[in-house]
């Protein structure tokens, strides 16, 4: 039946004999919840449930070391681990999906994955990896390249023993097989080096072993459309690579972008919201005659459904939107896109506090995400009258956990929805903040809770006789109260983004480097061209993770000058004064921003509600508490809404 709301997302398809229900696919992803040995855990398994639950056609989840080396992903490097993978497999099936699983070496990459096995094509290693301490990978010898081709045989014949019904090999960002692709990383000049016919050498006899040892296990090969390291993978070269892997025997191209080592671009940090380099995607697409899947920005069915619809690609491949809804695909097949929760593009669950950190994969703005040993919205055995004030992310969440929980909410909000997100996506590249905002406008009517546009006081906690509070109003802008800040010349940063971002001036500094000053800067730099510098009090621009690498790529992209360990100190006849590592310094600026954090809120209101109200409840969430992140608000919003 065609589905009416995304009929190309919903349209069969197939790759090589495997019919699949639709076009969406769970792209591997790293759970972290395996055990040490490799083996899946408890939590794998109910993770893997609720993936296939999803409703993508086939699902991917953790990848599968060829070999057995110590790290994060699990591994099927002997047949001592068919028993346990095949578990996950029928777990994958019984819930309504094609079981697929990835299988890799992580090559040069294997500390990025805490592997203790660092081989590569060439004894060459990123280069800041290296200087934070990172080991120089071993270059493979012939002889050792024959075995590995025989292991990733041998490890997809295991997958398929176990009921894995479709195999991605991984040779993209920066893993063994794509070691050997890269023209950067690759430098051997022996059969295995050189031409991009021989850097190819590798994965195709991979590829023949395989389709020999299991000539029937359709076989997708994972690809960087552009690895973005200096002198790497070209699309042009992926094209060709593409169409040798086609002839070689493998079944599909599993399209994404990017390196581990950069990053930003793997985590599609650097891109405004939609699919990620689309052109290079349709050029891949066009050199082959099987099907490409594509990934990196689907972060909604719509732009999912425009790319089948283009022919950019023959299947879309979900990563990061299914952690943040693991039920992405089933909302879009019953035309409930409102209810998808938006991935925002932020990196901080899944990369910096999940991969990176060493700990199990989060999302920020799924903070039930993989946590299988709590209820999710546990009832309430009494329910609660609850005023929640504020209705930034941390409210938001809040508020509608508590309703899902059985408790009767109401919230106050002075100002608009979202709370200071509302500023923190005026700029384009944060659209996808804007979607969290629409999506709680959306739940927040949905669950039926009432929103009083008012300034919440103690005393309308008292007169609402409720049993607790909530408070979530978030921070007040610090007031750096130096001289000349009257001037006309000196604006804040929220005022200036609250102002539809006007500025007049050729030249800005934007004082303060965290994340509102980045953002101020980057508007001002990217969408307005202008010449502006970040001033930081501290030794070094600091947005911590992932997001903190992107902005600096970003800034340096935009032109943006920073200087660190400098502080305004005064502002006269509206030129900015610092103290710097120089002694004072005047700026020949037009205009100053100024960017000095916020102050949280908590403990005064908290101390004036339990003045009026003692038997009323009081609990402190997001910024009111401390300045944070999104993922911040998001969590500490659902775990109060849940603790009642
Ligand atoms: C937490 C996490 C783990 C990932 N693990 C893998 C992996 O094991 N193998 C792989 O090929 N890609 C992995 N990826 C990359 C995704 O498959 C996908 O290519 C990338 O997130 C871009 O797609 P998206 O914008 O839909 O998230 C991972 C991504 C995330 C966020
Ligand atoms: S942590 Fe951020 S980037 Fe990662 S999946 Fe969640 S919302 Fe998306």
């Amino acid at each position: 039946m065609k589905n009416k709301f995304y009929p190309k997302t919903f349209e069969r398809g197939y790759i090589g004999n495997l019919e699949v229900e639709n076009r969406a696919i769970r792209m591997p992803m790293g759970t972290e919840l395996g055990n040490p040995d490799g083996s899946p855990s408890w939590a794998s398994l109910k993770a893997y449930a609720e993936a296939a639950d999803g409703g993508t056609g086939i699902v991917f989840m953790d990848n599968a070391g060829v070999t057995q080396f110590h790290h994060v992903g699990l591994s099927l490097a002997s047949d001592n681990y068919i028993g346990p993978m095949s578990v996950l497999a029928k777990t994958i099936k019984q819930h309504g999906a094609i079981p697929g699983l990835q299988i890799v070496h992580p090559g040069r990459d294997a500390a990025f994955v805490r592997g203790d096995d660092l081989i590569s094509s060439s004894r060459i290693q990123w280069e800041p990896w290296y200087e934070n301490g990172g080991a120089v990978p071993r270059e493979l010898t012939i002889e050792e390249i024959h075995d590995f081709v025989g292991y990733f045989g041998d490890c997809a014949l295991r997958a398929q023993t176990a009921g894995f019904e479709i195999i991605d090999v991984h040779a993209a960002c920066g893993v063994l097989l794509s070691n050997f692709l890269s023209p950067r990383n690759n430098t051997r000049n022996d059969m295995y080096g050189g031409s991009l016919h021989n850097r190819a050498r590798f994965l195709l006899e991979v590829i023949r072993d395989i389709k020999k040892k299991c000539p029937n296990l359709p076989l997708a090969i994972r690809l960087s459309g552009i690895d973005f390291e200096p002198g790497g993978i070209t699309v042009e070269e992926t094209c060709e690579v593409a169409k040798m892997c086609e002839a070689a025997g493998a079944d599909a191209i599993n399209i994404t972008w990017g390196s581990h080592a950069e990053v930003i671009n793997a985590a599609g940090l650097l891109s405004k919201h939609g699919a990620n380099h689309v052109e290079a995607a349709k050029m891949i697409k066009d050199a082959v005659s099987i099907p490409t899947m594509l990934c990196g920005g689907i972060y909604s069915p719509e732009i999912g459904e425009k790319l089948l619809e283009d022919g950019v690609c023959d299947f879309i491949g979900i990563g990061k939107p299914a952690l943040a809804d693991p039920m992405w695909a089933k909302k879009a097949a019953e035309g409930r896109p409102e209810d998808i929760r938006p991935c925002i593009g932020c990196g901080v669950g899944c990369h910096d506090r999940g991969m990176l950190s060493g700990g199990v994969v989060q999302c920020a703005v799924n903070a039930a995400l993989y946590k299988f040993d709590e209820p999710v919205y546990p009832q309430a055995e009494v329910p609660k009258k609850v005023i929640i004030i504020g209705a930034g992310p941390a409210g938001c969440e809040a508020a509608i956990t508590a309703k899902k929980c059985g408790h009767d909410v109401t919230i106050y909000e002075k100002r608009k929805i979202g709370g200071v997100l509302k500023e923190a996506t005026v700029s384009d590249s944060k659209e996808d903040l804007g979607h969290l905002i629409t999506y709680y406008e959306t739940q927040l009517k949905k669950e039926g809770i009432e929103v009083i546009y008012e300034e919440a006081t103690a005393g309308t906690v008292a007169a609402g006789g409720f049993d607790v509070a909530i408070v979530a109003c978030g921070a007040t802008v610090r007031n750096l109260n130096i001289d000349g800040q009257d001037d006309p010349s000196v604006v804040y940063a929220m005022d200036f983004l609250d102002n539809d971002c006007k500025s007049d001036a050729d030249r800005v500094v934007v004082v303060g480097g965290g994340i509102v000053g980045a953002e101020t800067a980057l508007i001002l730099a990217e969408e307005q061209g202008k010449d502006v510098t970040i001033t930081t009090r501290s030794p070094e621009f600091f947005v911590p993770g992932v997001m903190g690498i992107a902005y600096m790529v970003r800034l340096g992209m935009a032109g943006v000058t920073i200087k660190p360990s400098t502080q305004l100190v005064a502002v006269k006849d509206g030129k900015p004064m610092f103290a710097g590592p120089r002694g004072l310094e005047t700026l020949d600026v037009d205009q100053t921003i100024i960017s000095s954090g916020f102050v949280p809120a908590f403990n005064q209101f908290r101390a004036q509600i339990e003045e009026k109200c003692e038997d009323v409840r009081v609990i402190g969430i997001g910024d009111c508490k401390a300045s944070r992140m999104v993922m911040d608000a998001v969590h500490e919003g659902y775990i109060a809404g849940c603790n009642l």
